[in-house]
């Protein structure tokens, strides 16, 4: 086992004030596994949504923090997170992804758990002590599991915020992408899956606000399609695109079209739903969609979203998990989302580019990939950890937040630094150095 991690080791991690960051973090299995403990055991992390497991018996496989997890949804519609882990022996009682069952069978003795969880039969039960307390055997619920918006989050810390407070500020800008309609958004399938070669921060950081890749990293389809990359504003940022630091750590990049495109392109979203929007949201938050070509954000720790362009007038909202696996590896998982209302063929639009751009085989995602495990690759081995990362960009703006702004958050101009980025990391620091278990950290 690894020695724990020391404070003067900790102390070196995140300079804010010179913007580095310690290679160790991205690499570091011992910091990997003081993370799980640190922040996944302790903050909300985002389990499912709510349509995936819309009818009696539906659940979902997930992990929460570093323990396996069962989502399921009970007889009178309760949703309900379990410890995935059979209370006799510790075998997995769920092996399947997702699916709709009866009751959870455990497969190695038969232990068998209600939709609730609630301990139905040993199979055994006449060699079991007269004594014996079936309803302290059931399932181990998730002490604490709460929604928004239909996002599906726990937290094995009985102590954390509410779910409300913990979002914060981010909530404002994610209600135009989740909350516009009166039925909400659906999962259009279950998500893509796989694996990278990189730390799940890697993903996180490029979500929060890493404008800087954009035409470095995906030159490739920006220059095979470079009229509609123009028309869709990839080459020409606004002068107003800006990042958000919440007031919780998380935090997003909103990009908005330059002027001076043909017409075509700021129709943005589907004409036959904006009344829809219109209609959903106070204008403030209507206001925000308008010429918008692409929102990205991440909520701490490890839930990313983006809304972005994937045909003419079609938007996708896609959620992302960064899952951690190791120090130098991670599990990622992708949604495809559209509103309740959408008609079926752009819903069937939707997926399909969705899937197109940002599923496993994605166009953007392939890019990102290859760049993310070479990183990786190079900065795991003692040489190149003596040298940290730069988020320099970061230090001109970081203190100087627009204050002429009347949306939440902190609000920075311009929308290509890396002061998003180096907000995510700051708050990284702050749950990494708070030793006691049942801790918030808040700014
Ligand atoms: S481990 Fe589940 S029934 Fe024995
Ligand atoms: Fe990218």
């Amino acid at each position: 086992m690894a020695p724990p991690i020391s404070a003067v080791e900790a102390q070196n991690w995140v300079n804010v004030q010179r913007g580095l960051v310690s290679r160790d973090v991205f690499v570091k299995d011992e910091i990997f596994r003081a993370e799980l403990e640190r922040i996944f055991d302790r903050t909300w992390v985002f389990l499912a949504h709510e349509t995936e497991i819309s009818e009696p018996g539906d659940f979902v496989c997930r992990s929460l923090g570093s323990a396996p997890t069962v989502v399921v949804r009970d007889d009178d519609g309760c949703i309900h997170a379990f410890l995935n882990s059979c209370r006799h022996r510790g075998s997995e009682v769920c092996r399947a992804d997702s699916g709709n069952i009866r009751n959870f069978v455990c497969p190695y003795h038969g232990w068998t758990y209600a939709r609730d969880g609630r301990l139905i039969t040993t199979t055994f039960d006449r060699h079991f002590p007269k004594d014996f307390d079936r309803s302290q055997f059931g399932l181990a619920a998730v002490p604490r599991l709460e929604s928004y918006r239909g996002l599906i989050f726990g937290s094995w810390n009985p102590d954390v915020m509410p779910l409300r407070d913990y979002l914060g500020e981010i909530a404002w800008y994610i209600d135009p992408f989740l909350a516009r309609s009166p039925g909400g958004m659906e999962v259009l399938a279950p998500p893509h899956r796989w694996r990278a070669r990189a730390n799940w921060k890697i993903g996180a950081l490029n979500f929060v606000g890493d404008s800087q890749h954009i035409l470095t990293t995906h030159v490739g389809p920006l220059t095979l399609d470079p009229v509609r990359a123009a028309r869709a504003g990839f080459t020409t940022a606004a002068e107003n695109s800006f990042q958000v630091v919440a007031d919780t750590g998380h935090g997003c990049t909103l990009t908005y079209l330059a002027p001076g495109l043909p017409p075509e392109a700021y129709q943005t979203h589907p004409r036959e739903l904006l009344d829809t929007y219109r209609n959903a949201l106070p204008a403030g938050q209507f206001a925000l969609l308008d010429r918008l070509r692409v929102i990205v954000g991440t909520i701490f720790p490890n839930l990313s979203f983006i809304e972005t362009q994937v045909g003419p007038a079609q938007k996708a909202v896609i959620l992302r998990l960064w899952r951690p696996v190791s120090g130098t590896e991670m599990e990622v998982l992708s949604w495809v989302m559209a509103e309740r209302e959408a008609s079926s063929e752009y819903k069937a639009a939707v997926l399909r580019s969705g899937c197109h751009n940002f599923g496993a085989a994605g166009v953007f995602e392939q890019d990102d990939l290859e760049l993310w495990a070479s990183a990786t690759f190079a900065s795991n081995n003692p040489i190149a950890r003596q040298f940290p990362y730069s988020f320099h960009t970061a230090l001109p703006y970081i203190n100087s937040p627009e204050t002429d702004h009347n949306w939440p958050g902190r609000i920075f101009r311009p929308a290509d630094t890396e002061v998003a980025q180096l907000e995510f990391m700051r708050q990284w620091d702050r749950w990494m150095k708070v030793p006691d278990a049942g801790a918030n950290v808040q700014r």
